[in-house]
């Protein structure tokens, strides 16, 4: 795969050119921008790529749009509700823009990789000056400086073959917490899905910078690492030499240091004996699945070309529990798929008894241009789509109580994160549920032993032993 060095270097000229520019435009003391991602964490880690270059250029982050000299939106286009929060929040910056003219506004992402969106931002927001896709991303400094100085609007949405550019700069937002994405792309083309059409092809980033990152990441204190990528159990398939997630994972584990690894996505279709076999061999890698099932009807599985039945999914399941009896399963359920039955609805209902869940994604399907399934018929009302919707949600309350409570009394390992006002330490199990502690801030970053002492429906309680 190509490595976009020379591309780097190049960008590193724009940044040096953008450091004195935006000196000489900024309204406070230091140029400040404003970002936000949206969207899935493979969106996160490019928003801190994006925040990195930024960074390098010279910006300080600001806390409110207002503040800012440039605000820039990193968006989401999976489902339409994403989408009408960009319009909605981008609207809202026009008066801001009258206010400050200077105001350079940024657009960037999945959403912005649709020809039919960046057409509509060119029409409809014309106080917006740069718009780029995914595939531009690490020429950021570049259109920033085509953008500044060129005194016209950048529409940068071109379609490429998909390289790797490494060595972007990134300025990450946990100190504890890290996403390391292990491939970008997607070759599965469900048919809801639009991923793949706006991320382009699937690529695997080499395996020896992958280890060097998270060498770096652990030397650094970070202790809760996840791999990323939308479908992982299909990692290193484009590499000159190819290698297994698996076997990544393996070699990642080895690195020494405390610490916990994750990994999400995993597709059902690709996920493995060899994998679970790896999870279980390592108390450095979280016994946490990410394992979407999407539907527990086969009819709905082969109409979303998920490729695999719900037969494969239950038995996966199975197996993964009987290697790590501690392992919690989360999963992606699409409720409202075109053609979808009640009958169809009832056996995702039997999948979340069978599996018992720790927690669910849920959403009501969202027709999104350009995919097959915005085609197909769908004449279910959206009114019976939000019952089904709710009775799920209600359905999974008890197996997650169920999860939860068979917590009591154990000893665990757990990551404090974060304290709450009143006072609350919180942290995450290596299961990824939430536990509240009594506890001083400066356990915050750190593993502690607790003993589970309560469990509600989402959250348990414990103390520090
Ligand atoms: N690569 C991951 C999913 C990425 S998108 C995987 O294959 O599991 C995250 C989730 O959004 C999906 O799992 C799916 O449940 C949901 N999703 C994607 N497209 C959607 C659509 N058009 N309507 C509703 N939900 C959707
Ligand atoms: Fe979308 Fe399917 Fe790819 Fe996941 S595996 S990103 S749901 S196309
Ligand atoms: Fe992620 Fe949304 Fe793009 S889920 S890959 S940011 S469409």
């Amino acid at each position: 795969m190509p490595q976009n060095n020379i591309q780097i270097s190049e960008q590193q000229e724009y940044t040096e050119l953008l450091k004195s520019i935006i000196l000489s435009r900024k309204r406070g003391a230091v140029p400040l921008a404003y970002t936000h991602t949206y969207g899935c964490q493979g969106n996160v880690a490019d928003g801190e790529r994006i925040n990195g270059m930024l960074s390098e250029i010279g910006f300080g982050f600001a806390e409110r749009p207002e503040d800012a000299d440039l605000i820039l939106y990193n968006t989401c286009a999976v489902r339409e509700h994403a989408e009408d929060r960009v319009f909605g929040n981008v609207g809202a910056l026009k008066n801001l823009k009258r206010r400050f003219p200077s105001t350079i506004i940024v657009l960037c992402g999945c959403m912005m990789q649709q020809e039919h969106v960046a057409a509509r931002i060119q029409k409809s927001f014309p106080f917006v000056n740069l718009v780029f896709g995914t595939h531009a991303l690490p020429r950021f400094p570049e259109l920033l400086f085509k953008v500044i100085t060129g005194g016209r609007r950048v529409f940068e949405i071109a379609d490429s073959e998909g390289a790797i550019t490494e060595g972007l700069p990134i300025h990450r937002d946990g100190e504890f917490k890290a996403w390391v994405p292990i491939m970008y792309g997607c070759n599965n083309f469900c048919t809801y899905c639009i991923v793949p059409h706006v991320r382009g092809r699937e690529r695997s980033r080499e395996p020896q910078i992958i280890l060097d990152e998270i060498q770096g990441l652990v030397s650094a204190g970070y202790k809760d690492i996840t791999l990323l990528g939308q479908n992982v159990n299909s990692y290193g398939k484009t590499l000159a030499e190819p290698l297994s997630f698996a076997e990544l994972l393996r070699q990642i584990a080895l690195i020494e240091g405390d610490f916990w690894i994750r990994f999400m996505t995993s597709h059902p279709k690709d996920c493995n004996q060899e994998l679970l076999e790896v999870m279980a061999s390592s108390t450095k890698i979280a016994k946490h699945l990410h394992l979407p099932f999407q539907s527990g009807s086969n009819k709905i599985l082969t109409a979303m070309n998920r490729k695999y039945t719900i037969e494969h999914y239950l038995e996966l399941a199975a197996k993964a529990k009987e290697l790590m009896p501690e392992l919690c399963i989360t999963s992606d359920i699409i409720v409202g798929f075109p053609n979808e039955e009640r009958a169809d609805f009832l056996q995702t209902l039997e999948v979340l008894r069978r599996v018992e869940f720790a927690s669910l994604f849920t959403f009501i399907f969202s027709p999104r241009k350009g995919t097959p399934a915005a085609e197909m018929e769908d004449s279910l009302p959206h009114e019976e789509k939000a019952k089904w919707f709710a009775e799920l949600l209600k359905a999974q309350e008890e197996y997650s109580a169920k999860v939860t409570n068979r917590l009591l009394g154990k000893e665990l390992k757990v990551l404090v994160d974060s304290q709450s006002e009143s006072g609350i330490l919180k942290g995450r199990t290596e299961g990824n549920i939430i536990i509240e502690l009594e506890g001083d801030a400066s356990l915050i970053g750190s593993f502690v032993k607790v003993e589970v002492t309560q469990a509600k429906t989402w959250v348990i309680k414990g103390e520090i032993l």
